[in-house]
Formats: C-alpha cells, structure tokens, sequence
C-alpha cells in the first residue's frame, strides 16, 4: 500500500509513538562520518538502560572477548553503531509500552520473547545468507525487533477493538493480522511499517516488516523479506510439536530464496527448538 493512502487509513485512530531521542541522536551519528564510536558511545552511557544493555551484548559469547567490556564507549566499538541503535529501539520500546502489562488478556512478555527470538534468527539467518545476499545482519535485526511492533501499537490505541481482535482470531482460528484487517481495514504488518518509515530506518525494514506474512512472491524475492518471514515461523514454531515439519518446509525457502544449504539452515534452527529468550526489557 502507498505510504500517503496508509497514513490516511489510520487517521487519527492509530498514533505511532514518535522516534525517540536516543535513537534520533545514534541516527544522526551513524549518517555522520564526523562522529565517532567514541560519541556514540557517550550518547549510550547517558542512559542507564541502554549502557546496561549494550554492555551485556558486548559480554555476550557472540563476540567472544576475553577480556570483560565495562564502560559503554568501549561496548559500542565492539558492537558497532546499528547494534547500538537496536538496543536503544529495544530500550525505547519497552519503556513506551510498559503501561500495557496492566492490561490481563495480553501477554506483552510473550510478544517480547516472540521479538527478541524473531530478531535473532534474523541476524543468524542474514549471517549465513551474507554470501549470495549481502544483507547487513543488524538491520536485519532491526527488522525481526520491529516485525510485530504493530500490534502494540494498534493495543495501546484501540484498546478494547484489539482485545476482540484477537478473541477473533482465536475463536475462528484466523491469522491474528486477517482478524485485524477485518476489524481495522488494516494491521499490525502496515503500522510496524509506518513506524520504521516514521523511526527512520532503512527502507529494507519498512518493506521486511511490511510483507513479512506475504505475499508469496515478496518473500520469495526480496530476501530481506524472506529472511524475516522464516525468522518468525520458526520463532513462533519454536517449542511446538510442528517445529520438525516446519524446520524441513522453511528449509526449502531458504535454500532457494537465500542460498543457505540445508544443514546451515536445520543447525541454525536446532538452536531454537526449545527456545526460552530472555524478556526484552
Ligand atoms: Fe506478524
Ligand atoms: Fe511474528
């Protein structure tokens, strides 16, 4: 849908949250050369959320230092500048949506784990995708955080139409983003995209987000689509009795659309099958 149409299908039912400073300042430095990782770094350690976060990624055994990071300057030229900007989305979020814990028949921890699940496959799939496809994997991750972002944002503003939303869905057994289409003329897949536009993102995590439940043929040749849509099949298989079915499906798409074999592919899922991430917040 055109970006102009979508914002006037919202109107003034939907209002995005607005591109946090934190982030809107790691942007500004990413498209600056003049400012170094040492900068972002001192924008990082200005807020206690984000300098934890960051330092525990840099700790994580992904980068596999051998000596532990303590200050966030040090973090952010271990991380890079896009992963900083992912943990300050991260952060932003959690913090602009913690209010609907209030609300009972939403479990916003299961959309966090859901997220942070999404976003890592992402990168890994982006990761071993790089040779054909040349994505960058922390953008990618970006994608994944930001995949279902819309459905909060649609919850904190239309309350109660979202919580028959998804009583909806589960009664008839509809896709959740059918249901809300239904209900709204539109659905979590368009907002999440408006608010990458809005967030100033890279227009790949607009267009991932956007098409990331179809159509076929956009997950099948753009690859940053494809690569969130298999991320969050299995991220959302993950821990369920059809994960081996699905992992052997996807498999086949990711060898045609991304070029990873199907023993990278089936590795990469294995380390999910019972996956318990860690909340995002
Ligand atoms: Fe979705
Ligand atoms: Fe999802």
């Amino acid at each position: 849908m055109e970006k102009r149409a979508l914002l006037e299908a919202f109107g003034d039912r939907i209002s995005l949250p607005s591109l946090p400073e934190v982030v809107l300042r790691i942007t500004a430095a990413i498209d600056d050369p003049a400012i170094g990782v040492a900068e972002m770094g001192r924008i990082a350690s200005e807020d206690p959320a984000v300098t934890a976060r960051v330092l525990r990624l840099a700790n994580s055994g992904f980068y596999g230092l051998s000596e532990p990071v303590t200050s966030a300057e040090r973090a952010v030229t271990v991380i890079g500048a896009r992963a900083l900007r992912n943990v300050a989305m991260q952060c932003s979020i959690v913090r602009h949506y913690e209010h609907l814990r209030a609300i009972p028949d939403f479990d916003l921890d299961e959309l966090w784990r859901h997220l942070t699940l999404t976003a890592q496959l992402a990168q890994s799939i982006a990761v071993a995708a790089h040779p054909r496809t040349r994505l960058n994997a922390d953008d990618l991750y970006a994608c994944g955080l930001l995949h279902d972002v819309g459905k909060v944002v649609i919850l904190d503003s239309r309350t109660d139409e979202y919580l028959e939303c998804i009583r909806i869905a589960r009664r008839t057994a509809a896709q959740l983003h059918d249901a809300e289409r239904r209900v709204f003329g539109f659905s979590h897949v368009e907002v999440g995209a408006m608010l990458a536009v809005q967030w100033q993102l890279p227009e790949k995590v607009a267009q991932a987000i956007e098409f990331h439940h179809g159509p076929t043929h956009a997950i099948h040749e753009y690859p940053h689509v494809g690569v969130i849509a298999l991320a969050d099949q299995l991220a959302y298989r993950a821990g369920s009795e059809t994960f081996d079915s699905a992992v052997l499906k996807l498999s086949h798409v990711a060898e045609r659309c991304l070029g990873i074999g199907p023993q990278t592919f089936v590795a990469l899922a294995e380390r999910v099958r019972g996956a318990d991430v860690e909340a995002l917040g």
